[in-house]
């Protein structure tokens, strides 16, 4: 009996070793012969029978409730036919499996009880495997065989596969992919194998790339070799693995697979060692012994049956088409049928799916088909919505809007789609003005999101730059004045760092409104992009250092400069601002207002403020420090949870005592990313003339208001409610807009993610997790000349779900466990003007209470057998309604119109 040490265990370490027993650098070995090797252990004319004992159990994530699962256990026999001096065995092996399920009558403490099932019938032969210094290459199983057994096989097979010198890396292939691997010795017999990274690149794996609408999938795996004393065999074998899915945005609702197999050495015998120099030869001579033909294949098991079949679209239809009425959007049902149906898309051909879109039964609910279609996403579902929507019928240009905005919202951008949509907007010169600013922010948005996946950049970057050619040059050569705003608009979308030079370009060279929307485009980029000259032309719109520029571009710029790492001299420098003699003091408010928001988050910038303002005398002065004007800026928290945080940013830019762009930001946080689940905004222009005595800031402008909403990062054209000052009269005077009216309504995905995990002892697991958004923005206003006063409702409803499961599928035995989470959550945006003498405006920010749905469902099935159990958990939480107070101001105010 030698010992042997590993490189990183010094000698003298031996003697610590045996005395304390800390460091197990080495391992036992048999021979004098063996340099640690596994080969030893495998000698030629061994046989060796194992109990085989294979857990595999489902739960939730945090392991509450009682779990569902299955046993397979029978036993293994293990022999070496041949084996050759450069260490090369031919292995034997034979198994029979065996099902047994849970029990409430059975022994305590596994609680299995046989049961029967397929894996009874099915044929299962011997099988053999070409190991080769530790590692298998090569396993030759019976043909024909299901591929459920199959599997098994090769999870024993991969038991196999084994070093006995500790190594730090290394790659195998196995039953569970390929592997990063690394070798352990923890005790004087044993050693542990890790695996990590485990990849399977031949199976589907979709995710979306927001960190906050992703999902985490954590697995743990290894397997612990025990060796007998007498160096001459395995005595046991265990394999442990966990496999932990769960959302990002909420930690607490997944599932998780855990597998434990263990091989238990029973008894040993010999077998007839076959003679022969090279393995081929002895593999010929001992398949012919056996008498049965057989494959050769690798050690990676394979998928079986599509695990949860699906429904073809037009089928699907027939349970979900009560669901998917327009009146229901803003609730719940619509985003659980929405989800079924494109995963039914998905799979379903053109035929099936042009035939959904003519039926006259679907006309009520074709809006929100073509939801479904923009979010499925394949050349089928594409083709399908591009027959039947023509471009020149009006009746037809909202359907074309709906599928526009859920291509441009979906998280996975085809991109033979967007090549497609590119070359409509080049070929056709007729498309309705509206239509044309959608398609263009909606092939802008799919170029962004498309170059979100990293690993295929080398496409993405091609779609992107041709989209920035496309709309650069549609900018320049254009000589309608409101074409370039849409493209200046559509440019948002596509949120490119390389367009700073042409938007600093039109800030200077451009008309104010050009201008304004110019900074809006460089807020979205990526604050990291903002160099040298961003900062410089901030400053000089700020300032109004080089011309005059339209107030909304001097706030955004300001929103750069202090999101900006400012220095102490220039956060002085704009805090003096507030001294100026400033004609349109609303933006000294606005610059006021925001400092404030920054200082509540952010305690060492408040109190790096709060120290130049000490040491100036004509800052440290009360009045100077509340500016005259209305504009407001703040950030209230409606969620803190471990898994992320929710913020609502209220920000309104005031412009003689009226909102001249307002928005609300629902924004969560995780560590440090940000996602932007919605913004809604509100913007007017021209109307100063009509309700105040003050002087407009731009005299030429046409009175126009209305809202603009981004969802997921994706901005959506602006919904005008008038441009004109004859159609907003016509508005007042016939009370249109003063009913509750839906403004904007779509389906969308939130998660969608689904990817295929190889179990290492036989089995592949299916994670799917799709959330979705059923979603109604509605809003009335009602203005009175009369009365001088004005009032608006703004009403943002959701229904948002997301389900989860896992499940394990093969020809015996069927587990599966699963998640919903559900919440209808709801935003209202009062706001009351009065402009009788001074303006007054009082804000209402309120959400209504909701529930929150956390319910599980642990199902399991044996094919062809009437067993079926079934765990269903309903868990309910309420979140409390809640009005967010404001700030001073706008109480006062607000009482003062409550009061007059
Ligand atoms: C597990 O999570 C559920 C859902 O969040 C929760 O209700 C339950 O209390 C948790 N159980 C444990 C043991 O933490
Ligand atoms: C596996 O390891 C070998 C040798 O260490 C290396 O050449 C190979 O690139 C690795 N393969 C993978 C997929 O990492
Ligand atoms: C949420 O905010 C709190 C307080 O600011 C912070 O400590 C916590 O880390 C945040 N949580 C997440 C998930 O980002
Ligand atoms: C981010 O979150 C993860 C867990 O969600 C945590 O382990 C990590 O420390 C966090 N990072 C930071 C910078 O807070």
């Amino acid at each position: 009996m030698f010992i042997m040490l590993n490189s990183a265990c010094a000698a003298h370490y031996l003697v610590f070793t045996w005395i304390f027993g800390v460091c197990y650098g080495f391992v036992l070995l048999s021979s004098a012969a063996g340099a640690g090797n596994a080969a030893d252990i495998l000698e030629p004319g061994g046989s060796w029978t194992y109990d085989m004992h294979t857990v595999v159990l489902l739960n939730e994530k945090n392991e509450s409730g009682k779990d569902v699962g299955f046993l397979v256990a029978g036993e293994v026999l293990v022999q070496v036919l041949w084996g050759s001096s450069d260490q090369q065995r031919l292995l034997r092996f034979e198994m029979s499996p065996q099902l047994y399920i849970k029990s409430r009558k059975a022994p305590s403490p596994d609680g299995f009880i046989p049961h029967s099932s397929n894996l009874d019938s099915i044929e299962n032969k011997q099988f053999f495997v070409h190991w080769n210094q530790g590692k298998i290459n090569k396993i030759l199983l019976p043909k024909n065989e299901k591929l459920s057994i199959a599997n098994l096989k090769k999870g024993i097979a991969s038991l196999m596969q084994f070093q006995l010198l500790d190594s730090e890396e290394g790659n195998e292939t196995d039953s569970s992919g390929v592997c990063k691997v690394s070798y352990t010795s923890t005790g004087p017999t044993i050693m542990k194998k890790y695996k990590t990274d485990c990849t399977s690149t031949d199976l589907p794996y979709v995710y979306n790339p927001d960190v906050l609408l992703g999902i985490n999938v954590e697995s743990d795996r290894t397997v612990t070799y025990e060796i007998d004393t007498s160096g001459d065999k395995i005595k046991r074998i265990n394999s442990d693995e966990a496999h932990v899915m769960s959302l990002n945005a909420k930690e607490n609702a997944g599932n998780k697979i855990e597998v434990h197999q263990t091989l238990l050495f029973k008894e040993q015998s010999a077998v007839n060692v076959i003679e022969g120099n090279t393995f081929d030869e002895v593999l010929e001579r001992a398949i012919n012994q056996e008498r049965i033909a057989f494959t050769q294949e690798s050690l990676v098991i394979e998928k079986e049956n599509e695990l949860n079949e699906v429904k073809k679209f037009s089928n699907a239809l027939k349970d979900c088409r009560e669901n998917l009425k327009g009146d229901l959007l803003g609730k719940l049902g619509p985003a659980k049928s929405f989800m079924k149906m494109v995963t039914s898309a998905r799979i379903s051909d053109k035929e099936d799916i042009a035939k959904v879109l003519t039926s006259g039964k679907n006309k009520p609910i074709l809006h929100q088909l073509y939801d479904i279609l923009g979010f499925a996403q394949t050349k089928d579902s594409h083709e399908a919505a591009m027959k039947s929507l023509r471009i020149e019928r009006p009746d037809h240009e909202e359907f074309i809007e709906r599928y526009y905005w859920a291509l441009s919202l979906s998280a996975h951008p085809n991109p033979e789609i967007i090549n497609d949509l590119i070359n409509r907007y080049l070929k056709q010169s007729d498309i309705p003005r509206k239509l044309k600013e959608t398609l263009l922010q909606t092939i802008s948005s799919m170029a962004y999101r498309l170059s979100k996946f990293p690993e295929i950049t080398q496409s993405s970057k091609k779609i992107m730059v041709k989209v920035e050619e496309i709309l650069i040059h549609g900018f320049e050569h254009s000589k309608d004045a409101d074409d370039r705003l849409i493209i200046l608009r559509a440019l948002k979308n596509l949120k490119s760092d390389t367009l700073i030079p042409f938007l600093l370009k039109t800030i200077k060279t451009g008309t104010l409104k050009e201008g304004s929307l110019a900074w809006k485009t460089i807020k979205t980029l990526n604050p990291s992009s903002w160099n040298g000259d961003v900062q410089k032309a901030a400053w000089r719109t700020f300032f109004q250092l080089d011309k005059v520029h339209d107030s909304s571009a001097r706030t955004i710029a300001c929103d750069v400069l202090l999101e900006s790492h400012l220095s102490d001299d220039a956060l002085k420098q704009l805090l003096l601002f507030l001294l100026h003699d400033e004609q349109r003091y609303e933006v000294k408010q606005y610059l006021w207002q925001r400092i404030k928001m920054i200082g509540e988050t952010d305690e060492n910038f408040n109190r790096r403020v709060a120290d130049i303002i000490k040491s100036n005398a004509q800052l440290n002065n009360y009045h100077i420090l509340a500016p005259k004007g209305l504009s407001t800026a703040l950030v209230r928290r409606f969620l803190e949870s471990p898994s992320a945080n929710g913020s609502l940013v209220a920000i309104q830019e005031m412009d003689s005592g009226i909102v001249k762009r307002g928005t609300v930001d629902i924004v969560l946080e995780k560590n440090e990313s940000h996602q932007d689940i919605c913004s809604l905004g509100i913007f007017s222009g021209g109307l100063g003339s009509f309700i105040s005595s003050e002087p407009p800031s731009d005299p030429d402008e046409s009175a126009t208001a209305g809202i603009e909403l981004t969802l997921l990062g994706t901005q959506i054209r602006p919904f005008v409610f008038f441009s004109d000052q004859g159609e907003l009269l016509g508005h007042v005077w016939s009370g249109t807009a003063s009913e509750m009216t839906p403004a904007f309504q779509a389906l969308a995905l939130l998660q969608d993610h689904r990817e295929y995990v190889r179990l290492g002892s036989g089995f592949i697991a299916e994670l799917d997790v799709k959330g979705a958004v059923s979603f109604d923005l509605s809003g009335k206003i009602s203005i009175s000349l009369w009365n001088k006063n004005a009032a608006s409702v703004v009403r943002k409803s959701a229904g948002i779900v997301v389900e989860g499961f896992s499940v394990i599928d093969t020809d015996f035995v069927r587990s599966q466990a699963e998640f919903i989470v559900s919440i209808e959550p709801k935003l209202n945006l009062e706001t009351d003007i009065d402009f009788y003498s001074e303006a007054k405006l009082c804000m209402k920010l309120s959400q209504p209470e909701f529930i929150v749905r956390h319910n599980t469902f642990k199902i399991e099935r044996i094919p062809g057998s009437k067993h079926r159990l079934r765990k269903v958990t309903y868990r309910k939480s309420i979140v409390p309604g809640r009005t967010y107070a404001l700030n001073k101001k706008n109480n006062e105010m607000c009482n003062s119109i409550s009061g007059s």
